[in-house]
């Protein structure tokens, strides 16, 4: 018998793993932009304030600074290895993919990461104390290691959307896998946004500014870059999107929510319009207000952004080769990878999977709901929740349907086959199938369409001796 690598699977009821990665990654995308997108900010104004001699830039550099010690940096660093730890545990395949073609950059990327968190030190406690030329060079550094970070992530999420080159398939080779069409696309795209919320976030120091004409000019200075980079990264939209993998546009044309593109064009107008506000009347800029904002931000604009990152790169988590279920989904030659496709049609998910209980590995009548449970929180938990709540609810999909037979058709006509663009091949032989099914069939127990759910003896029967004849 040949294993399949599948590990236990992690699942959070209510909500699903998937949404849990979801929500520390959305909160982490708004500390780590500001942080990346203040760092070349503070460069920007050190110059400025050396130049026209305008000690009070400084000042706001340090204050802005000191705020983003506590919101970025210490909440970016606990974000950040949240994000490591739900991954790991809610796609380790997934991790292990980018582990294996990426470690060295993300090594690279600590080099930098380290050099940014020395740097906003030395970039707020070294004021007046190192002459100006120094000073300025530390601005420098550290907003380029910042961008560096970025730079390097970036690369290996898009590789996740897709490899690079194609030719990654076939030689492997890291550069093959990172610089892809999507690579610069996001990386503009993110660039623009980034200073958005450098904008967004430093009105909350800003608002607090005593000095009513500094007030006024670090006012007027945030809302043009944060107009400015707001209509730039709603023009590079169209690019980003057009990088996409086939598979993206259809669920981008089909199946992203309706209030999707109507929340980013409501989010972007109302902080476009927020900045147009802030600019004609800077008395305008409170704390409290650049708060509310910064929430509108991360509600409705990160937070679609990256549930919708995550739907368009269906049915795959990773490089267009491992499936968001876990499994590997085709051969890659460039790293000795095999698809595991071949191996489940023949033996089934349960006989492939080493942590099976061994009752659940053959269907019998009276195991088939518990087999059934067994193979959604395996094959379909990734992308769907198995309650009412949470990502895409499973039992909402069949409508509250309680016929076994003809979820099994369903099962067996779309997933087995592979048939949709969007969810993975999902090879379950008949007797799998059904159990699923019974499982599916027994979660719609409250609907009023189907108040009676169907026997299903018969088949349960009929499917025993189908995964029999598999072993
Ligand atoms: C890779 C992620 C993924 C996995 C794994 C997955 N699905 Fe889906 N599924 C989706 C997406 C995305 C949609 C479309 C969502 C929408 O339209 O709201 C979808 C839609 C559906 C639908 C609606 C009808 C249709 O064909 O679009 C059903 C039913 C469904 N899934 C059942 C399942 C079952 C059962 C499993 C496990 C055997 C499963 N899915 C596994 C991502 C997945």
């Amino acid at each position: 018998m040949d294993y399949v690598g599948l590990y236990p699977v992690w699942y959070e009821p209510g909500i699903g793993s998937g949404w849990i990665v979801g929500l520390i990654a959305t909160v982490h995308v708004l500390f780590s932009h500001t942080a990346v997108g203040a760092a070349l900010f503070f460069a920007y104004l050190a110059h400025t304030a050396y130049r026209r001699d305008q000690p009070e830039l400084l000042d706001f550099i340090k204050r802005y600074g000191l705020f983003l010690l506590v919101f970025s940096y210490v909440l970016g660093s606990i974000t950040g290895p949240g994000i490591w730890y739900s991954t790991t545990v809610a796609s380790p395949r997934g991790i292990s993919a980018l582990i294996h073609s990426f470690v060295w950059k993300w090594a690279t990327e600590w080099v930098f990461f380290v050099i940014e968190v020395v740097g906003v030190y030395m970039i707020i406690y070294l004021v007046g104390k190192v002459d100006r030329a120094t000073h300025l060079r530390i601005s420098v550094i550290f907003g380029l290691a910042s961008y560096g970070t970025m730079l390097i992530i970036i690369g290996i999420l898009s590789f996740m959307m897709w490899p690079g080159k194609p030719e990654w398939f076939t030689e492997g080779g890291y550069l093959n896998g990172f610089y892809g069409a999507n690579t610069f696309a996001q990386l503009a795209l993110r660039t623009a946004f980034m200073f958005t919320m450098t904008a967004v976030v430093g009105g909350i120091v800003a608002g607090a500014i005593k000095d009513t004409a500094f007030k006024r000019e670090i006012t007027r200075k945030l809302a043009l870059l944060g107009m400015a980079s707001a209509v730039i990264g709603g023009l590079l939209f169209q690019w980003y999107m057009a990088t996409l993998p086939e598979t993206a546009e259809v669920i981008a044309q089909n199946r992203l929510p309706e209030w999707f593109s109507l929340s980013l064009v409501v989010a972007l107008s109302v902080i476009f319009a927020w900045f147009a506000a802030t600019w004609l009347r800077p008395g305008l800029l409170t704390p409290a207000l650049a708060s509310a904002m910064t929430l509108v931000v991360l509600v409705f604009g990160l937070w679609p952004e990256e549930t919708a990152r995550e739907s368009l790169r269906k049915p795959y988590v990773a490089g267009q080769y491992v499936y968001s279920n876990q499994v590997i989904a085709r051969d890659v030659p460039g790293l000795g990878i095999r698809s595991e496709i071949p191996l489940l049609e023949r033996q089934g998910f349960q006989h492939s999977q080493v942590f099976v209980p061994q009752r659940l590995k053959t269907v019998t009548a009276e195991n088939a709901a518990e087999v059934g449970h067994s193979l959604a929180l395996t094959t379909c938990s990734n992308c769907h929740s198995l309650s009412d709540t949470g990502m895409r609810p499973l039992a909402g999909y069949f409508g509250g349907n309680r016929d076994v037979a003809e979820i099994q058709v369903y099962l067996q006509g779309a997933l087995v086959t592979g048939n949709t663009l969007y969810m993975p091949h999902i090879p379950l032989n008949d007797a799998e199938a059904f159990a699923l099914a019974s499982f599916i069939a027994g979660m719609n127990r409250t609907s009023p369409l189907h108040p009676e759910p169907r026997r299903v003896a018969v088949n349960a029967t009929a499917a025993t001796p189908v995964t029999q004849s598999q072993e």
